[in-house]
């Protein structure tokens, strides 16, 4: 998932802008994408994902700024000859068609030979795991097969950017997941860049090399997955890129190699300048914990790093993970803890009194 930082870019996003009438969708836009890097963008419903995506491909006008692809500039470059096209949900195949007339689709008006194309959408079709299907009804597949025929008709044509608009919202869960182990591998063995729009965190965070968080037509956070989990730049990205504690923490001290804070239920903690964060909320600073830092010790284990008292709240039993809702003495909200569920290991009761072990090292504060 590593992705080295010099690779080309492909895609360039210069101050952009868009209004609908009075309304500012887009709202100066910066961002870069490199070539052959699987991107997402990744937001709450209404936040511009899908407007950004068709800035690219050219089927939307920007107010103003600028979009480049492979360094040249988009303005008034037609969708139909750039180097860009787009997987919509299944529900874009032709159901008349059978699944290698679909795929041939976009070869209609290439010079090549008859025998050509056919090889060429034989290739594509294997690409996709559907060899052997080209003579199918296209209406005769499965949603996770048409989804496949669908990116095989955009593959075929060999675009340097693929792009993709939430394309496995469709598909049931199992069906999803699959598809999307598929779309890495594909995508690893095409090299040509994907941008995914989703608003789904979790597939976000699977697939992509880098994601842009979006809220109301800005880039909130642009980052690998990794540092978007673990340092998120706010509050709001933190809340929506899965779960995180929040406690109420006064800054007490601060210099160069770092902030102390007191943190409601916590105590007093020194954290260093990478883990804090802008971004607090009205309601103040706070210091963030992902449920899976925080520790149930059970009898005879020892904190490897500082521990606290709480109460059990709610618990929710998952097979391999248990959920725990454990209230800290002194806290006025509960947090969130995940465990996983070890043989042999009780699962505690509402109402029991619970030793968390916990590390200042696993914080972030937002202030
Ligand atoms: N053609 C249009 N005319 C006016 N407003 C539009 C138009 N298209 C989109 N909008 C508005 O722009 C905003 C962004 O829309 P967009 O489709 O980009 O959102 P999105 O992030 O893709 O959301 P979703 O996850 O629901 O698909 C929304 O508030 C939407 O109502
Ligand atoms: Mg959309």
């Amino acid at each position: 998932m590593t992705f080295s930082a010099e690779k080309p870019n492909m895609i360039e996003f210069r101050d952009v802008h868009k209004y609908y009438g009075d309304y500012h969708a887009l709202r100066g836009i910066n961002a870069t994408i490199k070539a052959g890097e699987f991107f997402s963008l990744l937001g709450p419903s209404g936040c511009g994902k899908t407007t950004l995506l068709r800035t690219i491909a050219g089927f939307e006008d920007i107010s103003s700024g600028v979009v480049l692809i492979d360094s040249k500039d988009m303005a008034n470059v037609p969708a139909n000859v750039r180097p860009t096209n787009m997987v919509f949900q299944s529900y874009a195949i032709f159901p008349h068609l059978t699944v290698e007339e679909n795929v041939g689709f976009g070869l209609r008006k290439d010079p090549r030979s008859k025998d050509e194309k056919a090889k060429a959408v034989a290739e594509a079709l294997e690409m996709v795991g559907l060899k052997g299907y080209g003579k199918r009804a296209a209406h005769a597949l499965s949603g996770g097969q048409r989804q496949r025929v669908a990116l095989a008709r955009a593959l075929i044509l060999k675009p340097k950017v693929l792009l993709l608009d939430e394309p496995l919202s469709a598909l049931d869960k199992k069906m999803r997941e699959q598809m999307q182990v598929e779309l890495i591998k594909l995508q690893r063995q095409v090299g040509i860049t994907f941008i995914l729009v989703t608003h789904d965190q979790e597939e976000a965070l699977v697939m992509s090399d880098r994601i842009a968080v979006m809220f109301e037509g800005q880039i909130a956070q642009l980052a690998d997955p990794e540092t978007l989990y673990r340092r998120p730049a706010s509050r709001k990205v933190a809340d929506f890129i899965g779960t995180m504690n929040f406690a109420p923490a006064a800054v007490l001290s601060e210099d160069a190699s770092g902030v102390e804070v007191d943190a409601q239920g916590f105590g007093r903690m020194t954290l260093s300048p990478d883990q804090v964060m802008g971004g607090a909320t009205s309601e103040g600073n706070t210091i963030g914990l992902r449920p899976e830092t925080l520790t149930i010790l059970f009898d005879g284990q020892n904190a490897t790093d500082r521990e606290v008292f709480g109460t059990v709240e709610e618990v929710v039993y998952y097979g391999d993970m248990t959920y725990y809702d454990v209230r800290l003495d002194g806290a006025a909200e509960p947090l969130r803890l995940s465990m996983r569920n070890v043989p042999g290991r009780p699962v505690l009761d509402i109402g029991a009194k619970a030793r968390l072990g916990w590390s200042p090292s696993a914080a972030v504060l937002f202030r």
